[in-house]
């Protein structure tokens, strides 16, 4: 079938109820287990990629809770390992391929184990048949649009015993009622649609996540205003386009009707979202960040290329003028907006010229920060059969310089904070800066400080004492 026309089918409240009784039916088998062995099954979700597959994560760990399982943070002892892939880029497709080897050694040790394999990567056919052939002990494998059949897939592969390959390649409604089990204590990640429409010749996301739907706007919300009552302070909306939340459906109620009336929700906490593209970032939605304090002064907007030459072949649909456009608005609107981006090095045909384009369109725009990634051919995009005579060593080359000159900006824009105060939540002991506190500003930054271990899920006051390109130091006022 042609991936771009695919129908999107409802997922029935029959579907929902075979999925109940499948977790209701391995939870008691789980009880009896446990009754007899004097100790629970553990399981071990393992996510790969962005934050919406964290998120699918949560519902996978949720599934599993209420199927009997308790969660493990490691994979040793475990009764079930889940690995939820991801397909961006081939890097991430070969580190969860490396971890997926690494656990043949645990169903050697243990036979009852079961291994299951999900997400983006395996929503590929050539990947499916790489697991059947070459991972013979992985027991079962699903995509993402079966993410909300887990449990009647695992019941089955319980029962019958063999190896099971969902190749369901089927887009399906967004399916309401997954009980979630949330990895934060105060940040929150909520689904509002999934899939994309706009095939970005570079991108794998609309083969793998298929056609683009959006949630409910009651869903959504409901389940917003229950975060917020149950004090989470940071909650991010995400999908792939947030922009273009609800047309699928032709809703009268676009992506910033929902952020000013989810911004309506009292109580003390803050909204994101993830990702924008700029072609329909309105300048509505930029007044409803404007005129909200709930909504962070955060706007994630890549850019992916500063030439226009190179953005058509991206089939991006707008140009270096309708970003800047954009860009400035923000500003406009929201001086003190924390602009990031995404940036492709090396796509097929960049050249010289092209490149100093992205450099140029850096310096003017100057983002806060910047996730840079080298071209990655994937299959059955249109950028992996395009002519690319650009050597890796010149792609690499280009690579180091746009760090560098990212970093100079990044460095400046931090700076320009110095002196002043900010308020921070805190999100408890630095990982990398042992004995300070680490937290996030409005704009997501991360600023360290000297702090209590109680202060974590707190808004506290932070003046900026000294920067560098990818952090604030600070002292708590
Ligand atoms: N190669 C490199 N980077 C990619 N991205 C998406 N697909 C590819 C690819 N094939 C980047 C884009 C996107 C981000 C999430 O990942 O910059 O915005
Ligand atoms: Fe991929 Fe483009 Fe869709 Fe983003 S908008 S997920 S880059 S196809």
């Amino acid at each position: 079938m042609d991936a771009k026309k695919q129908n999107i089918l409802p997922v029935t409240q029959a579907d929902m109820q075979e999925q109940q009784a499948s977790m209701d039916r391995i939870r008691q088998i789980n009880d009896g287990y446990t009754l007899q062995n004097g100790r629970p099954r553990f399981a071990y979700v393992l996510t790969f990629g962005c934050q919406q597959n964290e998120a699918d994560s949560e519902k996978i760990a949720g599934m599993c809770r209420q199927m009997g399982y308790r969660i493990s943070d490691g994979p040793e002892n475990c009764d079930l390992i889940v690995v939820n892939t991801c397909a961006i880029r081939e890097h991430a497709e070969i580190k969860a391929l490396s971890t997926i080897g690494q656990f043949k050694h645990l169903k050697e040790k243990n036979r009852e184990l079961v291994i299951a394999v999900c997400g983006c990567m395996v929503s590929q056919s050539h990947r499916v048949e790489q697991i059947k052939k070459s991972y013979p002990y992985v027991d079962f494998v699903f995509g993402t649009a079966s993410l909300h059949r887990f449990p009647e897939l695992l019941g089955r592969k319980l029962s019958l015993g063999r190896r099971l390959f969902e190749s369901d390649t089927a887009t399906y409604a967004l399916a309401e009622g997954i009980p979630v089990d949330r990895s934060h204590p105060f940040k929150a990640w909520v689904s509002i649609m999934y899939g994309c429409n706009n095939f970005c010749s570079y991108c794998i996301v609309p083969y793998v996540r298929g056609r683009e739907r959006s949630r409910d706007r009651r869903a959504v919300y409901d389940e917003v205003a229950d975060l917020v009552s149950r004090g989470y302070r940071d909650i991010t909306l995400l999908g792939q386009n947030v922009n273009s939340y609800g047309k699928s459906e032709h809703m009268d109620y676009d992506f910033a009707d929902l952020l000013k009336d989810l911004s309506g929700i009292p109580g003390d906490y803050r909204l994101r979202f993830m990702t924008s593209h700029p072609k329909d970032a309105s300048d509505k939605l930029i007044d409803v960040m404007a005129d909200h304090p709930h909504i962070a002064r955060h706007f994630h907007l890549p850019l992916q290329s500063g030439s226009d030459r190179i953005l058509k072949a991206m089939n991006r649909h707008y140009d270096l003028d309708r970003f800047l456009h954009c860009a400035d608005y923000i500003r406009k609107r929201m001086p003190d907006c924390v602009l990031t981006s995404d940036i492709i090095v090396g796509f097929p045909g960049e050249t010289d010229e092209d490149f100093e384009r992205t450099l140029e369109a850096l310096k003017l725009i100057r983002f806060d920060m910047l996730y840079s990634f080298l071209f990655s051919p994937r299959v059955g995009t249109p950028a992996a059969s395009m002519p690319d005579p650009v050597p890796e060593d010149v792609k690499g080359a280009r690579f180091r310089r746009l760090l560098e000159v990212q970093n100079e900006i990044a460095l400046e824009k931090n700076r320009e904070a110095v002196g002043s105060t900010l308020t921070v939540l805190c999100d408890g002991p630095s990982k990398e800066n042992g004995s300070l506190m680490a937290g996030r500003t409005d704009g997501n930054k991360i600023v360290f400080f000297e702090g209590e271990p109680g202060d974590a899920g707190c808004f506290l006051d932070v003046r900026v004492d000294r920067a560098d390109p990818y952090a604030l130091y600070g002292t708590r006022i």
